[in-house]
């Protein structure tokens, strides 16, 4: 399939901004202080010279400290790399990149020890053994979790105690991305040569400003605020994937968002970030049900999957979509309430908690759920170290399009890839690090679009390009975002960059979602039913040049050509099945 020129729209090349009224250099700039921002802060130090890193709110303010169910790896008795991999790449739905892929099942087991090693604590059996629990599209229990159901607030804690410990590092906490410079080096090279920064009340350093460096990591999370219901926090606009496609970088897959099947539902008119009911929840026993069971409520995920309730989380999505548009409920329940309060207060504590605070009980009431946005699967395109297509940047965690996700992230492998790449990174980046550049004018383009048009963005997005799409639907998202394109910024602040930034990754990836005509894993066509391995085997990549953004289909071999067996005893075995017999 030829490039395809993305809907006319004015979306501009750069933000408009005024010029840096501070500098500033460092050898590495890391954006982004979740899991795979610090780690890769902690590996650098010492390693270059100089390493800051910058974020948007305070340290803690990302996706990682939400993190409720876990980190996944191959840590119990009887488990395997090789099985967490066979798992991932059936979540994936063939869109996955196999080296990725074993990359992250391989390298995890000892990624996550050296979480332990630096000071996370996890929660343990009474044995003294790494409690490990079972979340959806996982054939074994895998998911490490600390303080029950606080496991991203607790690795949160642990980098954050590191990183002050580490004063060589630099911080710049409520400092936003605005845009990448470019510069050449003495060959003649195209590459990064710093960052423009927005800084708020940081001392000297405010306002807008310019970064000097050899290279920038974003490590800036996903773009969950994109949609109305999210379980992300405010902060995730899509920023880095924004820059990043400003300066050259190919996005990749961003059409595979996934909607996190059990999210607290609380009312047609709730926005942004909405309670997160983890997966865990199910792991630990929990199912779906349609109504209350003793007045005739059903199972229905028993006999969608060999899995049901613990199916992968688009099956469960879709699952849970159909019955809400069968029954024309605006939502379904979880049932939890045979745990008992014991288990819900040692297991569960914040869930419980959250759930109590906007007049649920778990323990004696069904919890109200419905998807909403959780994960962007796509995102900057990288090799296996992390690297983009933009010499001199690299990308880590939900920014990044590692090839470890395919069509539908598995269950907790989203904190495990910002950490096993970070480190990979972290192994490359000292070696390579490039000359420094001379920036080039940071030229001022017009364009901004006003930051009151958020709501009406992801209110078109979320009924439109959410769970269900169909080419009708996806059509008028693309008239309303091309109307939005035109509603100009009246000034120039965060607001407008914000949304700048969401508008210009709606767009690419409604055109994505438009372009892809099937179902496959997060992304639901009800025009397109069927998974297509004949025509859509492979990924889009969104680029943008002057302003201008393209859409290019890049095949490649379906990558879960796989089978797993049941073993007796409630096992299951899986194996990779040899090319020539898929
Ligand atoms: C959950 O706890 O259900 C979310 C975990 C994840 O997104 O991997």
């Amino acid at each position: 399939m030829p490039d395809v020129p993305a809907a006319v729209r004015r979306l501009p090349g750069r933000l408009t901004a005024p010029g840096p009224g501070w500098t500033t250099r460092a050898d590495v700039v890391i954006v982004g202080s979740g899991i795979a921002g610090l780690t890769a802060a902690l590996r650098l130090r010492q390693k270059v010279d100089k390493v800051l890193v910058v974020t948007k709110d305070v340290l803690a303010a990302g996706s990682t400290q939400w993190a409720q169910g876990g980190i996944a790896a191959a840590l119990g008795p009887g488990d395997t790399p090789e099985e967490h991999e066979v798992d991932t790449l059936v979540a994936g739905a063939g869109a996955c990149d196999l080296e990725a892929v074993r990359v992250l099942v391989n390298e995890g087991p000892e990624a996550v020890r050296e979480l332990i090693a630096l000071g996370t604590n996890f929660d343990h059996t009474d044995d003294g053994e790494l409690s490990l629990t079972r979340e959806g599209g996982h054939h074994r229990d895998r998911i490490a979790h600390a303080g029950g159901d606080a496991t991203g607030a607790e690795i949160q804690r642990a980098l954050i105690a590191a990183i002050e410990a580490a004063p060589d590092i630099e911080v710049i906490q409520h400092a936003l991305a605005v845009d990448l410079l470019l510069g050449q080096d003495e060959t003649g090279a195209t590459g990064v040569a710093g960052l423009t920064l927005h800084v708020i009340g940081e001392g000297e350093r405010d306002g807008v400003g310019a970064v000097h460096c050899r290279a920038v990591v974003l490590a800036s999370g996903g773009l969950g605020q994109v949609f109305s219901q999210t379980t992300n926090p405010s902060v995730s606009t899509g920023d880095g994937m924004a820059v990043a496609l400003r300066a050259g970088a190919t996005l990749r897959d961003l059409e595979f968002v996934q909607f996190h099947p059990t999210v607290m539902y609380l009312g047609p008119d709730s926005r942004g970030q909405q309670p997160l009911i983890s997966e865990a929840v199910r792991g630990e026993g929990a199912f779906l049900v349609d109504g209350l069971p003793e007045e005739g409520g059903v199972r229905f995920m028993q006999g969608v999957h060999e899995l049901a309730d613990l199916a992968p989380r688009d099956v469960v999505a879709k699952a849970i979509m159909k019955r809400m548009l069968e029954t024309g409920l605006p939502h379904m329940w979880l049932d939890a309430r045979h745990l008992g309060a014991d288990f819900w207060e040692r297991r569960f504590p914040t869930i419980l908690a959250t759930a109590r605070s906007h007049g649920v009980d778990p323990v004696t009431q069904l919890i109200p759920v419905a998807p909403a946005c959780h994960y962007a699967s796509g995102g900057v395109r990288t090799d296996l170290f992390g690297r983009t297509d933009l010499p001199g940047l690299y990308a880590t965690g939900e920014v990044a399009c590692s090839g470890v996700h395919g069509a539908n992230r598995l269950a907790s492998n989203s904190l495990l890839e910002g950490l096993v790449f970070s480190r990979r990174i972290a192994d490359v980046l000292p070696a390579e690090l490039p000359a420094w550049r001379e920036s080039a004018t940071d030229v001022r383009t017009e364009g901004l679009v006003s930051g009151g048009v958020r709501r009406e963005l992801q209110e078109a997005m979320s009924s439109r390009v959410g769970v269900l799409r169909n080419a009708p639907g996806l059509a008028e998202a693309s008239v309303v975002l091309d109307k939005l394109a035109g509603r100009s910024a009246e000034s120039v602040d965060q607001s407008s960059w914000e949304a700048t930034n969401l508008l210009t990754i709606s767009a690419a990836l409604a055109d994505a979602a438009a372009l892809r005509e099937e179902t496959r894993g997060s992304h639901w066509r009800e025009d397109f039913g069927e998974r297509d391995d004949a025509h859509w085997a492979g990924h889009f990549d969104v680029r943008m040049a002057d302003g201008v953004t393209t859409v290019a289909f890049s095949p490649s071999p379906a990558t879960d050509g796989l089978v797993v067996e049941e073993a007796g005893d409630g096992r299951h075995e899986t194996q990779v099945r040899d090319e020539d017999d898929r």
